[in-house]
């Protein structure tokens, strides 16, 4: 792979690194953001393992007393975003948001770690796990006791912004009981920096907006929130993503020899394994996002459908569902994964995640498809995110279509994704 765009990839990490976290992308997210942490550490651990390791310490620092941790941390004020700290008013020091986002960070850190052990640098860094270790562990107990209260093996979200897949048409309809009346005039600031054809709409922003208002009405208190969100959807992702990083913790507290919490992880895999079959969509045959108050489908296959196999998941009927979905997607676009269907009707190749490629979400079904066993289609998913790179540079996201970019450019996690990814 050309060296120049490793190059690139490093400069675009040290440049948006804020002296401990890193800015997805200086202009339009200019603050710490959960998930992207998460793999940015991935791209920092290929040159410099310490930079690693400090991106997801610096992100527990922010961390709640009940294991909650947040999808933005505010470390400093800037104007050039919106909704900021003074509108989320969540009373914390340093000031973050209220909700959550895919908890990607075990994953990571299980990856970190057996990097360290490669270069035989457990010594110095296995203090560093022990001190990550109870920090993950108290995040994954929030999400099982704040949002798995009935303990069915699924997560429940409360906010679209939770998913990390904004403007899905997945939280369409279980957006509509979210009353908008009271929201109130507010300046977007998105789309002062971006094309507003590349973003969500008005209405979406409005019940963004609205959850936002009813979470601050509850003072963040997240059972309450839980208890009474109009908002409450199972995302598919997420619990795909919160299984795969269940048993990456348990692999982490076996290598630590913590018994207890290796049995209370077991038995978080155990739940999610059984209790996950709930979102499986026989009509559509596909795993797909479940509404919990309505029990709907979302009915929609998008990227994070194919989490399943990064999940673990084993079922040859459903594998072979999945597939029959992955070659008919392959066939209809250059670049997989698309975040929507294109044979959905709402499909719109440069709109946010109503059509583009997202780096990171391949990233996931790519190491997912390998690990089962699907070596070609797992070849394709990296060669495409490498090929999209290669056309259009490091952009946030891209059409399916024609490499064409959308959102903001330099992006993070992109740079982190090709560097994890291409060597
Ligand atoms: C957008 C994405 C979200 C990401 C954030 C920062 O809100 O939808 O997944 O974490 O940007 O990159």
């Amino acid at each position: 792979m050309p060296t120049d765009l490793d190059g690139r990839a490093r400069a675009i990490l040290r440049a948006n690194d804020r002296a401990g976290y890193t800015v997805p992308n200086g202009q339009v997210y200019p603050f710490q953001w959960n998930w992207d942490s998460a793999f940015v550490a991935l791209g920092f651990d290929g040159f410099d393992r310490d930079r690693a390791w400090t991106e997801l310490e610096t992100l527990f620092r922010a961390q709640w007393e009940d294991g909650f941790l947040p999808h933005i941390v505010f470390w400093q004020d800037d104007p050039g975003y919106f909704p900021g700290p003074s509108v989320w008013a969540a009373g914390r020091t340093p000031a973050t948001s209220g909700i959550t986002q895919p908890p990607v960070a075990a994953t990571t850190l299980r990856s970190l770690w057996n990097s360290a052990q490669s270069a035989g640098e457990s010594d110095l860094y296995r203090p560093r796990l022990e001190a990550l270790f109870p920090r993950l562990m108290a995040w994954h107990r929030w999400f099982r006791d704040v949002r798995d209260p009935d303990r069915r093996g699924v997560v429940m979200t409360v906010h679209p912004w939770e998913t990390g897949r904004d403007n899905s048409p997945e939280w369409d309809v279980p957006g509509e009981p979210i009353d908008i009346s009271n929201v109130g005039d507010y300046v977007r600031r998105d789309t002062s920096h971006l094309d507003a054809k590349e973003r969500p709409t008005k209405l979406e922003y409005d019940r963004y907006l609205a959850l936002v208002q009813f979470g601050r009405a509850l003072g963040w208190d997240h059972r309450a929130i839980a208890a009474a969100s109009p908002f409450r959807v199972a995302d598919v992702g997420m619990s795909m993503i919160l299984l795969r990083a269940n048993r990456d913790l348990l692999a982490l507290a076996e290598e630590l020899g913590r018994t207890a919490e290796a049995a209370e992880l077991r038995e978080l895999v155990a739940r999610a394994e059984a209790g996950i079959d709930w979102l499986w969509d026989g009509e559509k045959h596909c795993w797909c996002s479940r509404d919990l108050l309505t029990g709907r489908f979302s009915g929609f296959v998008t990227s994070a459908s194919f989490l399943s196999f990064y999940a673990g998941l084993h079922g040859p009927d459903k594998d072979a569902a999945m597939l029959t979905h992955f070659e008919r997607i392959g066939d209809r676009v250059r670049y997989l994964m698309p975040s929507l269907d294109p044979d959905e009707p709402g499909f719109q190749m440069v709109r946010y995640w109503r059509g583009p490629v997202w780096a990171v979400v391949n990233y996931m079904i790519g190491t997912g498809l390998d690990e089962c066993g699907y070596s070609a289609q797992a070849r394709r998913m990296r060669a495409d995110t490498l090929a999209l790179i290669e056309h259009s540079g490091f952009q946030e996201a891209y059409s399916p279509v024609d490499a064409s970019a959308s959102g903001g450019g330099d992006f993070s996690w992109t740079a982190a994704i090709w560097l994890a990814w291409s060597s």
